[in-house]
């Protein structure tokens, strides 16, 4: 985990010459590097540059990726990727299906990974380093350094999320929250840019929204009866991302069109 930290530092901290390579909003591209994804449709930009990487279900090739955390980000990757398939069937276990409810249904199938890089902002009351969000994913594990600025939105108020050496934060995104029909909740997060930094974070997010899947995703039939009927309509991963996209952070949830 350190040494993920640490990669994305040195990934950040060369000439831009060399990052300059990376540099893409290309949607399409495995491996790219930008600073606010939405930088032209938000309202403000955010304190953040992101290096953002698909990583499965077909790794980039050691060329695609960036030499300084090439290394560390295939090996990390791998790791993240085994403890995603033990979290997906113990949430299928807490949802009273079989353990291999989730994996079955292809939710492990795609992960993608952000390396953000907050840089140390001198005006942290004007912007934020990231704006309240839940994630479109299944869920993301976040790996985060200790500086702190990680906020969850929780009865009524914005809770600080401190750093803890060794561990990682499990975010449940939107697409859990449409399959477990609100059983399960999607986490509202944010991150407050500070003065000091640079903060570094890495999250791997659970989803299959770059592959050419078809497969529709709605409240699991299993969970269902006359007392808990479904509350939304189905989508495909793609298409709940792209409308997510097209809302963008911070505004009214996107899991609201497809709710019955
Ligand atoms: C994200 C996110 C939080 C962080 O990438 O969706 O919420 O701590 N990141 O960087
Ligand atoms: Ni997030």
């Amino acid at each position: 985990m350190d040494e993920m930290i640490s990669g994305v530092r040195s990934f950040n901290e060369q000439s831009n010459e060399i990052k300059m390579r990376f540099y893409s909003r290309d949607n399409l591209k495995k491996v790219k590097f930008n600073s606010n994804f939405d930088l032209y449709s938000s309202k403000a930009a955010n304190w953040r540059d992101t290096l953002a990487c698909v990583m499965a279900p077909n790794p980039p090739t050691n060329d695609e990726l960036p030499e300084a955390c090439r290394e560390v980000l295939v090996q990390y990757s791998e790791h993240v990727k085994k403890l995603g398939h033990t979290i997906f069937e113990l949430l299928a276990e807490a949802l009273g299906l079989k353990p291999n409810h989730l994996l079955d249904i292809d939710c492990a199938k795609g992960h993608f990974i952000l390396c953000h890089y907050y840089p140390p902002c001198p005006e942290p009351n004007k912007t934020l380093g990231i704006t309240k969000h839940t994630d479109p994913d299944f869920f993301t594990i976040l790996l985060q350094d200790q500086i702190g600025g990680l906020q969850i939105y929780h009865q009524n108020q914005w809770i600080d999320i401190h750093p803890v050496t060794g561990a990682l934060v499990i975010n449940l995104g939107d697409l859990m929250q449409l399959l477990s029909n609100d059983k399960f909740t999607s986490a509202e997060h944010r991150v407050l840019p500070k003065q000091i930094g640079p903060r570094i974070s890495v999250a791997c997010f659970f989803t299959t929204q770059f592959q050419p899947f078809d497969r529709l995703y709605g409240p699991i039939k299993e969970l269902l009866s006359d007392e808990n009927p479904a509350l939304y309509k189905e989508t495909t991963v793609r298409d709940y991302v792209s409308y997510y996209n097209s809302n963008g952070l911070g505004n009214s949830p996107s899991l609201l069109p497809l709710r019955l």
